[in-house]
């Protein structure tokens, strides 16, 4: 069995570890089918989740990851905290440490945070990235390539062979920065879809081809799986906006509304990370219809973070 001493970026996992990581998921998958969901291997064992930024569904998927394997569990966020007086993101940690953790998970806005905490000698503690400004999601890469490796993949395997189309706001997104790593390493091509101005300088030095057409993406390239990313309009404000002309012309150039549907493969799937814009990236005929599987993708992350945190969390001495 493999250990991961940390998760921080989806290049961390050559593709060795990460279909070990998504194997071990599938073998939590299958025990969250039962009635009693709870196992034991991180009894005595603490997670705190460290969210400096607003979360829904990630840090309910790493609270109840964590309980399922018996770990307890500690939810910290800034408002109420003594970070809303100053206190730093080290004494912080180091606050939590002097009450034995086992493992942070961390989301944080400044992209390198989960970094720091890892390598600051703060804390002994592994040391999971939940998202860190617009750098990097590895967990949600993760259970993305899960969700494509069980509907396309036959569920074993890596992902060698598939087309991938990332459609959006990429210049904001986290999640595509570990997607395309991740599942590059896995085997797939990988394509960006996105407007000019939401695309990140330097780009062309990415694994993976651009485009500025969803239409001959659909149409050319068939892609297996479509994955919709979410405007990110708080941090496009947060820039002065300015990334499109009207939230109507983007629709109608980047939206998968109901005629691009139409057109994809037979097999192909529609992912999107959460939280969405309906209407806007993603009509609603879209996120609701046959070949989607948002609502997947939230139940396959809790397996995924199961395995994720009983690979950082297993063979290492409790303080
Ligand atoms: C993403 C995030 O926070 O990076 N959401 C998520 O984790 N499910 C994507 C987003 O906010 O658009």
């Amino acid at each position: 069995m493999i250990q991961l001493r940390h998760l921080l970026s989806a290049s961390d996992l050559d593709r060795g570890t990460a279909v070990e990581v998504l194997d071990t998921a599938a073998t939590m998958a299958a025990t969250q089918a039962r009635q009693i969901k709870k196992l034991p291997p991180l009894r005595g064992r603490t997670v705190v989740n460290l969210f400096f930024e607003d979360s829904t569904r990630t840090r309910i998927s790493f609270e109840t990851a964590a309980k399922r394997l018996s770990a307890d569990v500690i939810n910290f966020s800034p408002k109420g905290s003594s970070v809303s007086k100053g206190e730093s993101l080290k004494d912080t940690v180091l606050t939590l440490g002097a009450m034995g953790t086992d493992a942070i998970v961390v989301r944080h806005a400044a992209s390198g945070a989960p970094h720091r905490l890892a390598h600051s000698g703060w804390t002994d503690a592994a040391v999971v990235n939940a998202g860190d400004g617009t750098h990097e999601h590895p967990t949600q890469a993760l259970l993305d390539a899960f969700t494509i490796r069980r509907h396309l993949a036959g569920g074993g395997g890596d992902l060698a062979g598939l087309t991938v189309a990332i459609v959006g706001d990429v210049l904001h997104s986290r999640v595509a920065r570990s997607n395309v790593s991740l599942l590059t390493t896995l085997g797939a091509r990988v394509t960006l879809v996105a407007p000019p101005t939401l695309l990140p300088v330097g780009v062309d030095t990415w694994t993976c081809a651009h485009s500025y057409d969803l239409d001959r993406t659909i149409d050319e390239l068939r892609p297996d799986a479509l994955m919709m990313l979410r405007v990110q309009h708080e941090r496009m404000s947060a820039a002065g906006g300015g990334f499109f002309p009207s939230p109507a012309e983007y629709q109608r150039e980047y939206g998968l509304d109901a005629p691009r549907l139409a057109r994809l493969g037979r097999e192909a799937i529609v992912l999107h990370p959460g939280p969405m814009n309906r209407g806007l990236e993603i009509t609603s005929a879209a996120a609701d219809g046959h070949r989607s599987v948002v609502v997947e993708q939230v139940a396959n992350g809790v397996a995924v973070r199961m395995a994720v945190l009983y690979l950082a969390m297993t063979g290492k001495e409790t303080p």
